[in-house]
């Protein structure tokens, strides 16, 4: 049995985290929990959080892009030997907070620094054809993102603080992935309040993968 692979996308602010953090307490509460595997990028294993710590709140020294690129390529390579191939081939759900639609969406996108078709035949050397099943995009202006942002009191990481106009290319990286690999995405309008679109994955979950949440 193969499992059912996951992920949430989308820009700063979207509410992302939000929504996987409610989505791990609903599912600790089932009786199929042990078959939930929850994942993050840049992190989730000892190695890839010190690569995250790097990536995003090295303060000594800041990567180029391209390294900031290959790193969060190396995380992707760890995660998934180490993590998501191995949830998936005992027929486990894998819930990861990104994946490569983020590397399209900061780095190809925003930062420039490789054409999306390099980054995606660049993804398929390192980790073959493993691609989520489902992609659940939180769509929201990074006008209105910057205004959630700036009522927030945590410290912002390097990329976070980055300008508007570099939030409005992660968009249009993310508009373009999803337009390219479209059977896979389910767009959330992310303006909805959180219970509205909680109920909306569940929904979606329910119509997708029935038999893992008794
Ligand atoms: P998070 O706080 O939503 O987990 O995201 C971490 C930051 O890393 C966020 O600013 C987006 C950035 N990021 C990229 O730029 N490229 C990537 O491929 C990934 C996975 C994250």
């Amino acid at each position: 049995m193969k499992g059912y692979f996951i992920s949430f996308e989308g820009g700063e602010g979207c509410g992302k985290s939000t929504q996987i953090k409610r989505l791990k307490e609903y599912v600790s509460s089932l009786k199929n929990a042990d078959n939930f595997v929850f994942a993050r990028e840049p992190g989730g294993t000892p190695l890839t959080d010190e690569l995250r710590r790097l990536i995003l709140d090295y303060e000594v020294d800041s990567p180029l892009p391209m390294t900031e690129l290959l790193l969060l390529c190396a995380s992707r390579v760890e995660n998934v030997q180490k993590r998501i191939l191995p949830a998936l081939s005992q027929g486990k759900v894998v819930i990861a907070d990104r994946f490569y639609d983020s590397t399209i969406a900061y780095q190809c996108s925003a930062r420039n620094i490789m054409p999306v078709e390099d980054l995606l035949a660049l993804t398929k050397k390192i980790i073959g054809d493993v691609k989520p099943d489902l992609t659940f995009y939180f769509k929201l202006s990074p006008e209105e993102a910057f205004a959630r942002k700036n009522k927030m009191e945590e410290k912002l990481d390097r990329i976070e603080s980055e300008g508007l106009e570099f939030h409005k290319k992660v968009q249009a990286g993310y508009d373009y992935i999803s337009k390219i690999e479209s059977d896979r995405f389910y767009c959330i309008d992310a303006t909805k309040s959180i219970d509205e679109i909680f109920n909306e994955i569940i929904k979606v979950l329910n119509e997708k993968i029935p038999q893992f949440l008794n």
